[in-house]
């Protein structure tokens, strides 16, 4: 019998735990070094606690839509950028994209996929809000042919994630010698693209492709796109010569230097993230790092927020610290692991249930309504 899929994320965690293989669930929830990161990302919400308060002319309905680069939502709820996400369940990426686009909320798909540009456009639905993440190749041919790809299949907004242009230092993945990549799982993308076909001479996806060829296009693909050299702010200019103005996110940011950097050289948008704690081990906590960087560019540039939330009161402190969004991570793919659609469906309309309830209970009517006011520094307790 399948576990039901809790509205409690730990619950929630460990019954996707006794569903999935060791490997997949240990890839998913492990982070970088001694996972301190993972930890502080967690541990930062507990710094701060919500002051209710009450009998306020609060609407039945709270009204959590919010505008994000010219589109409304009717919350400001993103799917983080995931790859490999078939790891979870065989329908991956698929059912995760075609929930939000029921939601209306925006898909964000990462260049790790393990399905295309195209089919998560199709499932996703037509019209809905599709983001595109780019792990940045080194070859700027292969960069311009994703973005181009993206473009045609109406992504809208790219997401430029720079905190993974090598990968961390992950002990669960060294220890299992578990790398999804190089298995092939999660570079959908980079094997039905037309660019990466003339640079290997051959296309891995054709019927008479053999096993080999499908081995080293999974190889060249990993190597271009997370090839340890680190991409640097002038070359915006080139995303640019085919992205247009249209909106550029910086994913990863945490130091209020690159905040102020990514509205200098004209971005729409960043988005606070340590990658779940999986790069920098002992890197700050998240939300530790929100207040300074939204002091510094609040309003200048949209300020989207992930790492660790985990319930509609995670959701309901990062909007009042200044998020303009946050991005939800793992427990979607803890719901994923729970038949798929329905899972997903399940967690992130808890999510929405909890923080619709949260805002109302402490006493606010619209989302523009939260803000630090709402919320206390928890000073009493090391946590
Ligand atoms: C990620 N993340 C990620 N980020 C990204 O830009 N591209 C990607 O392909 C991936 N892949 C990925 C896989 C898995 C299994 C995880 C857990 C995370 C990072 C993701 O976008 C986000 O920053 C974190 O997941 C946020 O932390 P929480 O909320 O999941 O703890």
């Amino acid at each position: 019998q399948t576990p039901i899929a809790s509205t409690n994320y730990d619950r929630l965690e460990a019954s996707a735990k006794l569903l999935l293989n060791p490997a997949a669930y240990n890839y998913a929830a492990g982070g970088g070094g001694l996972e301190k990161t993972v930890v502080a990302n967690r541990e930062a919400f507990d710094h701060w606690r919500i002051v209710p308060r009450v009998m306020r002319d609060v609407l039945p309905a709270r009204n959590l839509s919010t505008t994000l680069f010219g589109r409304t939502y009717p919350a400001p709820i993103v799917m983080a950028p995931v790859g490999v996400q078939t790891l979870f369940h065989p329908d991956g990426e698929r059912a995760t994209s075609k929930v939000f686009g029921e939601l209306g909320l925006p898909y964000t798909l990462s260049t790790a996929s393990s399905t295309g540009f195209a089919d998560v456009a199709a499932s996703n639905g037509l019209g809905n809000p599709r983001w595109y993440q780019l792990y940045w190749p080194s070859d700027d041919d292969l960069t311009r042919s994703y973005l181009q790809t993206a473009l045609d299949n109406e992504y809208e907004v790219l997401v430029v994630t720079l905190d993974t242009w090598d990968l961390g230092w992950r002990t669960r993945d060294l220890d299992q010698g578990f790398f999804p990549f190089i298995l092939g799982v999660g570079v959908q993308i980079g094997l039905e693209d037309p660019v990466a076909h003339q640079k290997l001479g051959f296309n891995p996806l054709a019927p008479n492709a053999t096993q080999e060829q499908k081995q080293t296009a999974a190889l060249y693909h990993t190597v271009v796109t997370s090839r340890g050299i680190s991409p640097v702010w002038r070359n915006i200019t080139k995303l640019r010569e085919v992205w247009g103005e249209r909106p550029i996110v910086l994913k990863g940011i945490q130091s209020v230097e690159d905040a102020k950097l990514a509205v200098q050289y004209g971005v729409q948008g960043i988005i606070l993230s340590n990658h779940g704690g999986r790069q920098v081990d002992g890197a700050i906590g998240s939300l530790d790092a929100l207040p300074a960087i939204v002091e510094a560019v609040k309003g200048k540039i949209t300020i989207g927020f992930d790492g660790g939330i985990r319930s509609g009161s995670d959701i309901f402190k990062a909007i009042a610290l200044g998020a303009d969004f946050i991005q939800v991570g793992r427990p979607i793919l803890w719901g994923l692991a729970h038949e798929g659609e329905k899972g997903v469906r399940h967690v992130i309309k808890s999510l929405l249930a909890e923080f619709e309830i949260t805002v109302g209970l402490a006493g606010y009517a619209a989302l523009k309504d939260v803000q630090v006011g709402a919320l206390v520094k928890n000073t009493w307790t090391n946590g």
